[in-house]
């Protein structure tokens, strides 16, 4: 089993996702008024004008905030040995907490826990920089005096390498659970076309429907179940025979 989740899984932690109705992208457009919120996190405009990331930053602090059930879902099957490995766009780092093991995380959009120049590549302390952030000012590197930032990936920016050396895993896989993403990024979104439609299942868990599944075809391996992921993934649970042991090893 693989998973490939989104912002949608933390939601019910308190954190909002991107492009829903209150979505982060809103709050940008309301609060900066802007048509295009993406632009908020892209490489150039970092360059140009750093501390409006740092303004950003600000507003998505996820240090006080708790895994959902959907991330000690996967925590679950992992240990149970069924999953090998999730790949996340999430940085709010809520994967780590739930207690998932780094190794088994593929970080496709960077993360909130590291911090680096992107300028000449080092990394620097990460407390420094949310220092910074949380008193309205800019991180400067020591060595290129160029601004640093939290290990996030802007658009523009490659993604880490173990995406690209991980993602043929999806192609031995029996299962792949894909659960709160809109599918709307790019690469992320093209993992798909590395699962084998014909060998896989594919299980596309959202509010609204994702993806470009057969989901119709009754002959095909897709199958896309809507509603809230911690809903749905409790069923799944439950139909397992697991729930008392799951909800008894993480105090649900
Ligand atoms: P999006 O906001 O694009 O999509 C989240 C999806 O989750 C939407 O389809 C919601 O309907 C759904 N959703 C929200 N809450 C849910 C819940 N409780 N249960 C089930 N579904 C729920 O977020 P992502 O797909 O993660 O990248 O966005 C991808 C990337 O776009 C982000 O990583 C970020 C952003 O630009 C960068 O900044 C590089």
């Amino acid at each position: 089993i693989a998973f490939m989740i989104g912002a949608g899984i933390s939601t019910s932690a308190g954190i909002p996702d991107f492009r829903s109705e209150n979505g982060i992208y809103q709050t940008i457009k309301e609060k900066f008024k802007v048509n295009s919120p993406e632009d908020f996190f892209s490489k150039p405009l970092f360059k140009s004008k750093p501390e409006i990331f740092y303004n950003l930053c600000k507003l998505m602090n996820f240090d006080s905030f708790k895994p959902t059930l959907t991330h000690y879902f996967m925590k679950y099957l992992l240990d149970k040995n069924y999953a090998q490995i999730v790949f996340t766009q999430n940085i709010d780092g809520l994967e780590t907490k739930a207690g998932i093991n780094k190794d088994n995380i593929v970080f496709a959009h960077g993360t909130s826990n590291e911090a680096h120049c992107p300028q000449c590549n080092c990394d620097v302390d990460v407390n420094e920089v949310k220092h910074c952030i949380n008193n309205d000012e800019v991180k400067y590197c020591p060595n290129c005096k160029g601004p640093c930032k939290l290990k996030v990936v802007l658009y523009g920016e490659n993604l880490p390498d173990n995406f690209y050396t991980n993602m043929f895993m999806l192609n031995e896989c029996d299962l792949v659970f894909i659960i709160g993403t809109s599918l709307r990024v790019e690469p992320f979104a093209s993992l798909t076309e590395q699962i084998d439609k014909h060998k896989s299942w594919v299980v596309v868990i959202n509010k609204e429907l994702v993806g470009n599944f057969d989901y119709k075809n009754n002959l095909s391996h897709s199958l896309f179940i809507q509603g809230l992921c911690d809903e749905i993934v409790k069923s799944i649970l439950i139909d397992c025979g697991w729930w008392d042991e799951f909800s008894l090893k993480y105090q649900i």
